[in-house]
């Protein structure tokens, strides 16, 4: 029998989901399969809102940030009756398998689907890096890189004038945006959901880089939701002869074309992800683990904690 993917996006949009709805569209059709790109995530699901992709539907977007698809959070996405809707609609043109891209909200759909009988591949698509199963999300490395281009920005105007950058970042009670872009910036703290960090000992470390005359500027990278980044500076400025100065980078982290490495990971994941449908396999969602292609059971991955790099922490102490 002739097998029928749709795909969809969900969540938070990440540069490198149209790379990877390209991929899954075009190993799918190489694959002899049909293909109906999903709008909106599981709401047009739920309203039937699709369209059947050729090749063509997927020219000239491997190198687009957003979603061609569009995105929605759809939390009710978990009643029976909301989920046998979308699989009504599914049945209307034969859709025997989903692929969907997005965070853990998105792969929850996803099992639930699974459990009605919907074979379902996960992809992991958020800027967080916060999906387990997977050492890199598509996202991360462009956001990342989004994050070190506004910084640099942000440091030759900060040194100029003997102040503090306290700059916040996004990741969703994941540290991994923040850690990785104070390494890459050579930031003198970072403060992420996984090591926490009282204000008290922020001015403290600041006071001693003032103390010791070794900084001309400094700089602090901040995961969003943990601290007022306008009140830190304030007291920066209050307490340290740095001048504070909060930024809060917001939604330009999410947007932008996706970085090489993103394509090419969207590309290999969406690959893999039509590869495993293809073998049989359902309910699993994919990752790559050290360099190489990986799944993992839905349910399984859901309850695994994203683990943190303590080791990489360390070393960012050692050398701020
Ligand atoms: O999950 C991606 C993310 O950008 C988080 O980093 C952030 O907390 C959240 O989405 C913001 O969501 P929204 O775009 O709905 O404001």
């Amino acid at each position: 029998m002739k097998r029928t993917i749709g795909i969809l996006t969900s969540g938070g949009d990440a540069p490198g989901m149209n790379a990877a709805i390209r991929a899954v569209t075009r190993s799918a059709l190489a694959r002899d399969f049909d293909v109906y790109g999903i709008y909106d995530g599981y709401l047009g699901l739920v309203e039937g809102n699709y369209t059947k992709f050729n090749k063509g539907s997927v020219s000239d977007i491997l190198f687009k940030g957003g979603t061609i698809l569009g995105t929605a959070r759809m939390p009710e996405f978990v009643e029976d009756e909301i989920m046998d809707k979308a699989i009504k609609q599914m049945e209307k043109v034969g859709m025997d398998s989903l692929v969907v891209i997005g965070g853990d909200g998105t792969y929850r759909g996803a099992g639930d689907l699974c459990r009605k009988g919907i074979s379902c591949i996960g992809i992991p698509g958020t800027i967080d890096n916060d999906c387990p199963g997977t050492d890199y999300t598509i996202g991360f490395h462009t956001a990342l890189n989004t994050i070190v281009e506004a910084v640099d920005k942000l440091r030759d105007t900060s040194a100029s004038h003997h102040r503090c950058s306290v700059v916040q970042v996004m990741g969703n009670h994941c540290g991994d945006l923040a850690l990785y872009s104070a390494i890459c910036c050579g930031a003198e703290i970072v403060v992420t959901p996984e090591v926490g960090f009282s204000e008290s000992e922020i001015i403290r470390r600041l006071q001693h880089f003032d103390a010791i005359k070794k900084h001309r500027h400094a700089l602090v990278i901040v995961s969003e939701k943990l601290m007022d980044v306008e009140a830190l500076a304030e007291k920066i400025s209050e307490t340290t002869s740095f001048s504070g100065r909060a930024t809060v980078l917001g939604h330009i982290q999410r947007g932008g074309s996706p970085v090489p490495y993103d394509r090419l990971l969207a590309s290999r994941i969406g690959d893999y992800a039509v590869d495993l449908l293809a073998n049989g396999a359902t309910n699993r969602c994919v990752g790559i683990k050290n360099d190489q292609m990986i799944s993992t059971p839905i349910a399984e991955a859901l309850v695994q904690p994203k683990e943190f790099e303590q080791n990489l922490y360390d070393m960012f102490e050692r050398l701020a």
